[in-house]
Order: structure tokens, then sequence, then C-alpha cells
């Protein structure tokens, strides 16, 4: 397992997304029967719960064990000294095949020191699990921001809250955590990718509290901003339930913050066109909406103008929202 320097960096990854390491299954997150989806679509790697563990909570024993030896750590001199660990977790697998070191993060983890400031915190901060994806574990960090665990670097997710950041979640932080696992008598430091972000809401949980006529305006919403962002020559990706989130910020209606942007890149004439996941949630979600939003998205696919327009003009309560996102000017157009 690498072991680099934990200095924080705020660099942004480059254009390109490097390549995902490993294959999982997509399980679950394949498109349910009937669902129309295009052949050159199915790339979409949106997440999968097929191999994820329902995790029980860690007993209260074992978290006063944890911080009885951690709490009151010390660092030691050492001639070749070891990075001291940000977190401390216990090796607990939230995969029913745990393979890659991120399968053995465990509900709850402590945070012994500030990974922006490197300040040992005091007491250590309990830090709960969030989310899972197919490639990073995600815990709250704070009231306002999650970090996200990865085995490796976190793709364009950096430079993507950067070009849109009226519709992504703010990347506020990237850089190596260092985590303590905890196997009974034994620790193991295991050096992960880190990336600190704004906390965002899953739609599908703003959902349950919206009629069927709002959730389908804000599907075709959601139309009109990825036309925009692929207008810019940017090829979206995963845009399916696990990632599509809400502003906590704004009540009605609600507004954009994807939060996993890591495989969307800067893209020449090959884009890849990832509607899939959309189009899937849709299908689940308000069924009667399926339909239009499909043929918009593929019997407008190179003209964006147009696309736009289309989609907007199914979402009348978003106009001004397109306006302030910046996604239209101020005639409504693209
Ligand atoms: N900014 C965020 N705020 C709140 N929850 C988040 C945030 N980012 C991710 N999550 C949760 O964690 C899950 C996995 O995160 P994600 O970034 O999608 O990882 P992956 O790249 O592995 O799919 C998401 O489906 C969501 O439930
Ligand atoms: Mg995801």
């Amino acid at each position: 397992m690498e072991v680099a320097s934990s200095g924080a960096s705020t660099a942004l990854s480059s254009a390109k997304a490097e390549p995902k390491r490993e294959q999982q299954s997509t399980g679950s997150g394949d498109a349910p029967s009937g669902a129309p989806i295009d052949d050159d679509e199915s790339s979409d790697s949106e997440v999968s719960s097929a191999g994820s563990l329902e995790m029980e909570p860690l007993e209260e024993q074992t978290l006063a064990m944890l911080i009885e030896q951690w709490a009151s750590a010390t660092p030691v001199k050492q001639e070749d000294p070891q990075p001291e660990p940000h977190i401390v977790a216990v090796r607990q697998a939230n995969q029913k095949h745990p393979k890659a070191p991120r399968h053995y993060l465990s509900q709850e983890m402590f945070l012994l020191k500030d990974v922006f400031s490197n300040v040992l915190m005091r007491p250590p901060r309990q830090l709960r699990m969030v989310g899972k994806g197919n490639w990073r574990v995600v815990y709250g960090y704070n009231e306002r921001m999650v970090i996200k665990l990865a085995d490796a670097p976190h793709g364009n997710e950096a430079l993507m809250s950067t070009l849109f950041p009226s519709i992504t979640a703010e990347v506020v932080w990237q850089g190596r955590v260092h985590v303590a696992m905890q196997a009974g008598p034994a620790t193991e430091l295991v050096t992960f990718y880190g990336l600190v972000q704004k906390r965002s809401e899953l739609a599908v949980e703003r959902f349950k509290s919206m009629g069927k006529e709002q959730i389908k305006e804000f599907l075709f919403y959601v139309g009109a901003v990825l036309t925009w962002v692929e207008s810019k020559n940017v090829s979206i990706c995963d845009v399916g339930p696990s990632n599509l989130a809400v502003n906590p910020a704004y009540a009605d209606p609600p507004r954009l913050l994807l939060v996993d942007t890591q495989d969307w890149y800067q893209a020449g004439a090959q884009r890849k066109k990832g509607f899939s996941g959309m189009l899937r949630l849709a299908y689940s979600v308000c069924p009667e909406a399926e339909p239009l939003l499909h043929k918009i998205w593929s019997g407008l696919r190179n003209h964006f103008p147009k696309r736009f327009a289309a989609f907007a003009a199914e979402a009348p309560s978003y106009h001004h929202v397109l306006r302030q996102q910046g996604c239209a000017i101020h005639n409504g157009e693209l």
C-alpha cells in the first residue's frame, strides 16, 4: 500500500479522467426491463448495491476502546517516521467480497487530525458513513462537508466543480489521508486518496416530500442542465439515482448539486452520452415522463439549443433557476 506525504493539496486533477482500476458488476444498476436505453449509453457505471453489505454499527465498547487507545497517543520520534494517522477505523468489511482496502472501512471512525490543517482533534471527532459507491466510501466530515476515501485518484471531480460551480457540490480539498485500521490488537496504516466536498442531499430522498408534477418538472430541468453541460463539450457520466443530488439550502423548487462527476471529461467529438442513469431514475419515479425525456434527449441529440428549449418548456417552474444557475441567458435560451 502506497504511503505518501499527507500534505494538503487543492490542485486540480488533469482534464482527462484516470482509467478506473478495477471492474465491478453493475448489479441492480442495470436498466429496468422495458426502460429504453440506447446501446451507446450502456457504459454508465452508476453505483450498484450488489456487493454492498448492510453494516452493523460498531459496539460502544469497541468505540470506547479506540478512543482510549488513540485519543491520548503521542507522536513517537522514529528514524524512519511513519506518517501519523488522520483517522482511526476498525477493519470491518463493507462489501460481501472485500478486495480493496476501502472495502474494509468501518461504519464509524474517529478523526484524530484535521485533514486541512493536520491539527490534532481534542477530543477526536466521530465520523459516520453516509454513502458508498463503486469507488468511494463517504463519511460526514462536519455538518457542511463530507469526506470521500478511495484507493485511486478522484478523477475529474475537482475540475468539474470548478467548471460548473452552480450545479455541482464544491470540492474544497484533495490529498492523502492516512488511516490506522485496527484489527484486534494489530494496526495497519493505510493511505487513501481523500476528497472533501460540500454536503448535498440525494434527489431520491427529496422526492419523498414532492408531488408527481414537481418530480416531473425536476427531471426535465435536469435534462436542460445536462444539455447545457454537453453544449460546453463536456461528456457527462453516471447521472443516476446515487449521484443525482440537490442543494440542501434550497427548498422549492429543489436545485441540482451533483456529487459524483469524477468520470465526466472534456471531450471532443467522442462524447459518451451518459443519460441512461437519468432515464432509469425517471422510469422508477415517474414512468409517464420517461418516454418524452428519452425522445427529447435522443431526437435532438446534436441540437443543443433546441434540446435545451424542449426540456425547459416542460419545466416552467425552473426558468428563473436555469437563469440563476447560468444555464440560460436572460431570454431563457441556452
Ligand atoms: N457531497 C455529498 N453529500 C452527501 N452525500 C454524498 C456526497 N457525495 C457522495 N455522497 C453519498 O455517497 C455515495 C457515494 O458517493 P459517490 O461520490 O457517488 O462515490 P462513487 O464514485 O463511489 O460512486 C453517494 O451515492 C451518496 O449517497
Ligand atoms: Mg457514485
